[in-house]
């Protein structure tokens, strides 16, 4: 396991942009235009974050992140970008994933409890539209 103390590269032109893993717990924001490299971003962070034990939880509406479990191919381009920027070590690896889905079917279903969901959430819940409310209730 990487070393925590260490900060976890998220980013390198000319020099390296990095997190240090004590003060990650501080609010963050990703901005940028589309295409920009905002999902990869976050995605490094996921994966930086999972190699040194910190779970991470994502809500990941569009699936972009979906493929962590897997190691990524060998495509020429990202070799290209990989001797670009130095990684000489670098090779890919998939990290642990566990899927939760609202609908239970393409991963472990969604569920809590009404006193674990508490008098607030449970108003807002309740007054969602007809259609997202059997999903969220329990
Ligand atoms: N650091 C990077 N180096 C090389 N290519 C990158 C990098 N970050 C993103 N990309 C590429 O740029 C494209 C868009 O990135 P993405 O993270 O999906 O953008 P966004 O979420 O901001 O729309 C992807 O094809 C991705 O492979
Ligand atoms: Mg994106």
């Amino acid at each position: 396991m990487a070393d925590k103390s260490l900060p976890l590269v998220i980013a390198r032109g000319k020099s390296e942009i990095g997190i240090l893993p004590k003060m990650a717990n501080r609010d963050g924001l990703i901005a940028g235009a589309t295409g920009t490299g905002k999902t990869v971003t976050l995605r490094v962070m996921a994966e930086h974050f999972s190699g040194i034990g910190v779970p991470v939880f994502m809500a990941d509406v569009k699936g972009d992140l979906s493929g962590l479990p897997y190691p990524g191919g060998e495509h020429p381009k990202v070799a290209e970008r990989a001797k670009k920027l130095g990684l000489s070590t670098f090779s890919p690896q998939g990290y642990p994933v566990a899927f939760w889905d609202v609908f239970g079917e393409q991963g472990h279903p969604v569920r809590t409890t009404v006193s674990e969901t508490g008098p607030l959430l449970l108003s807002r819940i309740l007054n969602l539209n007809s259609e997202l409310r059997p999903l969220l209730c329990v």
